[in-house]
């Protein structure tokens, strides 16, 4: 089944990067991830190995990536991979770390992307090289922000290798993993909640006008949000700006900008909020999940 294992993989000069890259999940991120990297032109499909939990479903893989391995278990992509991504959900992050820690060598580089699973408990399982991410979809457009903080093993080369690698397919934050939750609300959960706010903005648009549909409306919000960003980021501006900008003394924006910032910040600090308590909860979780765990 896996068509990497007893051969050595035959890397093609293409992009700089000529590592093997392992995937262990195959999901929503494992899948954008790999489809990014081969996108950018950083990574060719013959540097990368896949697995996921339905072996029926490995086949199909091969059919939008031809060239790409596929192994038939988590294990089977460990020793065969020199980085590996692990893209499951936060839950089985340790059944994965047990099933591959006997293959775990010193100069693997593990590649973490779930936010609730510590770099402390991935350490007492794997003695190597690791990097946490949080990534984000907007990655599918080689845009946003991807978050990054790496272990004591992880060198300055090292870490310019994996940031350059995954700065193919957005930006770079590298920050303290304390402060890694906060900053998952605003990078990476922040897609789905900014398209939250501008659905709102939509439904009220059409619970004011009989004249155009949602489409439409929704199209010209896009246009305009896109349009806002790209104002304030290449003409180095802030919101404030924008805003007097825009809302002039007495004129009919300002109307509209004291009524958001009279409702807003309440609903705003309550997201945040309750963000950050189902955060914790689910790190309570998997923190009750590790805790018989000795260090290596
Ligand atoms: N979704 C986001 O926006 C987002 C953002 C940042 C971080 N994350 C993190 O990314 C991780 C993955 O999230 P996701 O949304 O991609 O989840 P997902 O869509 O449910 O994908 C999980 C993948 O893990 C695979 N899997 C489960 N057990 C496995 C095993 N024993 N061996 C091999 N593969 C196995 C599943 O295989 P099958 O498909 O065959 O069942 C599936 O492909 C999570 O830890 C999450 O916290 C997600």
């Amino acid at each position: 089944m896996c068509s990497c294992r007893g051969k050595m993989i035959k890397l093609v000069k293409g992009g700089d990067f000529m590592d093997r890259i392992g995937f262990i999940g195959y999901g929503s991120m494992g899948s954008m991830l790999v489809k990014g990297l081969i996108g950018s032109g950083q990574v060719r499909q013959e540097q990368i190995i896949v697995t996921r939990k339905d072996k029926s479903r490995l086949d199909e893989i091969k059919k939008t990536w031809p060239e790409i391995n596929v192994a038939r278990n988590a294990a089977d992509t460990a020793k065969d991979a020199d980085y590996i991504f692990i893209c499951v959900k936060p839950l089985e992050y340790l059944d994965i770390l047990k099933e591959i820690k006997p293959f775990i060598r010193p100069d693997h580089h593990i590649v973490s992307i779930a936010g609730a699973v510590a770099v402390e408990d991935i350490e007492k399982m794997a003695d190597c090289k690791i990097t946490k991410v949080i990534p984000t979809v907007l990655s599918e457009v080689r845009e946003g922000i991807t978050l990054v903080c790496h272990n004591g093993r992880v060198t300055e080369e090292d870490s310019a290798r994996i940031e350059a690698l995954l700065g193919s397919i957005g930006r770079i934050w590298r920050i303290d993993e304390k402060d890694f939750g906060f900053a998952t609300e605003l990078t990476s959960c922040g897609p789905g909640l900014i398209a939250a706010v501008f659905q709102e903005l939509v439904e009220a648009a059409l619970r004011h006008t009989d004249s155009f549909g949602r489409d439409e409306i929704t199209e010209k919000v896009l246009q305009t949000m896109y349009g806002t960003s790209r104002l304030i980021l290449e003409k180095k501006m802030d919101f404030r700006d924008v805003i007097s900008r825009v809302a002039t003394k007495g004129g009919i924006t300002e109307e509209g900008v004291k009524v958001i910032e009279k409702g807003l910040p309440q609903v705003f600090d309550e997201m945040l909020d309750q963000c950050m308590r189902k955060r914790e909860a689910v790190n309570g979780k998997i923190l009750y999940q590790f805790r018989d765990i000795q260090e290596r």
